[in-house]
């Protein structure tokens, strides 16, 4: 079973419209053409129409780094599923882990938010990952597995096969400590191996599993390498177009 791997930018709250289309224009020619390997970038809410803009008829997708739960209604501040699939959003990250430790996204509203993207048709990649002091307890896949069962409650069979899961350590993540290419294996087999079990190989054979953690143009290929490791989410390496474009040619070919 061949997955198209996914090496997705997440640009947290950096760059402004102006930034971003200046990252794409020197991003773009930068690619090789490749049809194993999937681009997406995922700036902030103000810079997606552009970038939409910019991205159409290209081979990179366009993401956005967060949602609200509901398609519409008295939500300030908040932007729904339909708002982004206008700007030509794709993707969009769920339960980050940013988004759960500072602005407090339990796993009901993970789960609210996964099942508002997929109403509205983009792709979910949910985040989900162990912090250090999890880690040190032993706790990391009673962690992954519980916010994994807490966001997919209630979600269609026929929906998980389009699923992006990115495992994240939260120790990892914006510190430089990658977690090692044989931990995020096992992770991530673990999560294929609870997909397989709970729901079905067919779903397990498809859904799309991603390490996120420090991924730099120097250790991607590690990871990438690994038979369960479907791609990557890269948050400080995918700001510099030569930085994210190298990441994407260490890519290991699809046998
Ligand atoms: P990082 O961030 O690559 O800067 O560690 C990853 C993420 O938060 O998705």
């Amino acid at each position: 079973m061949t997955r198209t791997k996914l090496l997705a930018g997440n640009w947290k709250m950096h760059k402004t419209p102006d930034e971003t289309e200046a990252f794409v224009r020197r991003f773009l020619p930068l690619l090789f053409p490749r049809v194993d390997v999937e681009v997406a970038l995922l700036p902030s809410f103000p810079s997606l129409d552009r970038t939409g803009r910019l991205l159409a008829g290209t081979a990179v997708s366009l993401g956005a780094q967060d949602l609200y739960s509901e398609p519409f209604g008295a939500f300030t501040g908040e932007v729904s599923a339909e708002m982004l699939r206008a700007c030509g959003c794709r993707y969009v990250l769920v339960g980050h882990s940013e988004r759960r430790a500072l602005f407090r996204e339990d796993d009901p509203l993970v789960n609210r938010k996964l099942k508002a993207a997929l109403a509205g048709e983009i792709i979910p990649i949910l985040c989900v990952g162990e912090t250090l002091t999890e880690r040190r307890e032993k706790r990391t896949e009673e962690r992954v597995l519980t916010q994994l069962a807490g966001a997919l409650i209630g979600v269609h069979a026929e929906s998980l096969s389009s699923l992006v899961v990115a495992y994240e350590p939260v120790w990892a993540i914006g510190t430089g400590e990658a977690s090692s290419p044989e931990e995020a294996q096992a992770v991530v087999h673990r999560i294929r191996e609870w997909f397989d079990a709970l729901h079905s190989r067919t779903v397990a054979n498809r859904v799309r599993l991603l390490y996120g953690g420090s991924v730099t143009p120097a250790n991607a290929d590690s990871f990438l390498r690994e038979p369960d490791v479907d791609g990557a989410l890269v948050g400080g390496a995918s700001l510099v177009p030569e930085s994210f474009a190298r990441i994407v040619a260490a890519c290991p070919k699809a046998a």
